[in-house]
């Protein structure tokens, strides 16, 4: 395998990438990289920002490299993958090679009711539930493509869906050293 057996979490936005990744990597004694940080901590702006002056190609542009650079890091990871990072097939398939990938999935219906756009999230707009369902429908596929396991977040609290994913590890055998 090229790239070191990291962790990724892929979903759409609202799902709790972060909010559960965070603790699972502590849990491992790993590093926590979340994509969306290292893009506003390398370029100095907001992804709101970044959509608003450059447009949405660019910010995938940057999402890209983003995801990119943190599964080249040697060290194992857990890392959160923006929502968007499965649109384009090179990202799929460097989440292929990445090591174990679980897609955290929800209906829209609940992930509309958790997610809070702030500015993050500029593809929510005025019809968050709407925009979820839509870009769901779009992405089903890609995140089923590149998932090695699903985890059902919609059903769980957070504290269920870190056990949930930690259980999907130790199947994986996952070393946490
Ligand atoms: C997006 C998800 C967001 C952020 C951007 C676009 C998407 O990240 O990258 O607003 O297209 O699904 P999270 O998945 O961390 O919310």
């Amino acid at each position: 395998m090229a790239d070191p057996a990291h962790v990724v979490l892929v979903g759409m936005m609202g799902t709790g990438k972060t909010s559960i990744g965070r603790p699972v990597a502590a849990h491992l004694g790993r590093r926590f990289v979340d994509s969306d940080e290292q893009v506003e901590r390398r370029t100095g702006r907001t992804v709101k920002e970044i959509f608003e002056s450059e447009g949405e190609a660019a910010y995938r542009r940057l999402e890209s490299d983003a995801l990119a650079a943190a599964l080249a890091e040697p060290e194992p990871a857990v890392i959160a993958a923006a929502g968007g990072v499965v649109i384009d097939p090179a990202n799929r398939d460097r989440l292929r090679r990445a090591g174990t990938v679980i897609w955290l999935d929800a209906p829209p219906e609940v992930l509309a009711e958790r997610v809070v756009d702030g500015d993050h999230r500029p593809l929510l707009g005025d019809d968050p539930l709407a925009t979820l369902a839509r870009l769901a429908a779009e992405r089903e596929g890609w995140y089923r493509e590149v998932a090695d396991a699903v985890v059902d977040v919609g059903s769980r609290t957070a504290d269920e869906a870190v056990e949930a994913v930690l259980a999907v590890l130790r199947g994986a055998e996952v070393r946490s050293t």
